[in-house]
């Protein structure tokens, strides 16, 4: 596995491993499944293992916390918190207030069963906080050992410096992929400025740009893409017809369409740490195959004339959740 700076500060694997999905959002999923995908992602030299104290409303934090019990110093936990859930699965809000966040941080480190977290972000830019109080308790969990980084989700360029000028930010994660690249109007030369690392999700725009998402595939209840507006009606139709140019240039490069994704991002720049969104061994098995090869600058060009910036039709959430993201502010 390449190795890549975070923010100048400690070397890991290039590749960090998302684990929403094995608990929360994407329908049900496998336990035995999901802990031998973190064991093997920890094996290949992945470190990042992502997860939010509210996925699952907790269930995600006790999976990896078992995956991860003998094998403490191979991963690097990344927690985002704040996001408040109902005994339903509902979302009902953001709390990113000091007291609150040392109260999240205290039954995080409890379920995971470890002493501290390394990374720690703010899942959403909390309206009613301001984000130097946020940050500021934060800094404070750093000092006193349960943090090591702070982190921040979907901010945009005027918090990330906010926030970088009240305590130093490792990393800002927002989604990126070839179907999702507001990132890189400001966010992204802000981060580079600041010496920043982006945390990519959604690389695969959630399945989407994987060559086998199709048409006819029926969601369980509750998966978030049902209501997603890339993954509905026209949007979707249009959306896959683009990933199938994809899937032709990926044939002749001999590749999957979920490698060449991933590597997609990952040549944009080496500050960027794409996170894979895998929670079986044989959807890694396409995280692991995209460092065996490269993309030269002419492989970029067709990509990108594959799928030009603007391409997707869809936004990346329902519009109500559009409006929560910081990242998205006055676009
Ligand atoms: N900060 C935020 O707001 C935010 C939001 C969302 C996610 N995240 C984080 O980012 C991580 C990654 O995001 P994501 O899961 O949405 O991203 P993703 O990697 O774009 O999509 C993951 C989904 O793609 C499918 N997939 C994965 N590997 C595949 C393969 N090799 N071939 C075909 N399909 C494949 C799987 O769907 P199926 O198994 O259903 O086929 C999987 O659930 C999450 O786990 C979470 O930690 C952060």
């Amino acid at each position: 596995m390449e190795k890549r700076s975070l923010a100048g500060k400690q070397e890991l694997g290039a590749i960090g491993l998302g684990a929403m999905g094995m608990s929360d959002l994407y329908g049900t999923a496998d336990r035995a499944e999901s802990i031998k995908t973190i064991h093997a992602a920890l094996d290949a030299g992945i470190n990042i293992i992502d997860t939010g104290d509210f996925y699952g409303s907790g269930a995600n934090e006790l999976l990896i916390g078992e995956a991860v019990r003998d094998r403490r110093d191979d991963a690097f936990i990344a927690v985002k918190f704040g996001a408040l859930r109902s005994p339903d699965g509902g979302w009902v809000g953001i709390d990113t207030r000091p007291a609150a966040l040392k109260n999240f941080l205290a039954m995080t480190l409890k379920r995971l069963g470890v002493d501290h977290i390394d990374l720690y972000q703010p899942a959403r830019i909390d309206p009613n906080v301001p984000i130097e109080e946020t940050v500021g308790a934060i800094q404070e969990m750093v000092q006193a050992g349960y943090v090591r980084h702070i982190g921040l989700s979907e901010a945009g360029s005027e918090t990330i410096r906010r926030a970088h000028a009240t305590a130093p930010i490792s990393a800002v994660q927002t989604e990126y992929s070839l179907f999702s690249r507001t990132v890189e109007d400001d966010i992204l030369p802000t981060l580079r400025e600041l010496g920043i690392s982006l945390s990519a999700y959604g690389v695969l725009s959630r399945g989407l740009l994987s060559g086998k998402w199709t048409a006819e595939r029926t969601l369980a209840p509750g998966d978030f893409r049902g209501r997603a507006p890339r993954f509905t009606g026209d949007a979707l139709q249009h959306n896959l017809k683009l990933v199938e140019g994809l899937k032709a240039f990926a044939g002749e490069k001999g590749v999957s369409v979920a490698s060449l994704a991933l590597k997609w991002v990952l040549a944009q720049g080496d500050d960027i740490f794409p996170l894979f969104g895998a929670r079986r061994t044989d959807q890694l098995a396409d995280a692991f195959a995209s460092m065996t090869f490269d993309l030269t600058q002419d492989d970029l060009k067709k990509i990108e004339a594959l799928i030009p910036r603007d391409a997707v039709s869809g936004t990346r959430y329902a519009s109500y959740e559009m409006g929560m993201l910081d990242s998205e502010r006055g676009r």
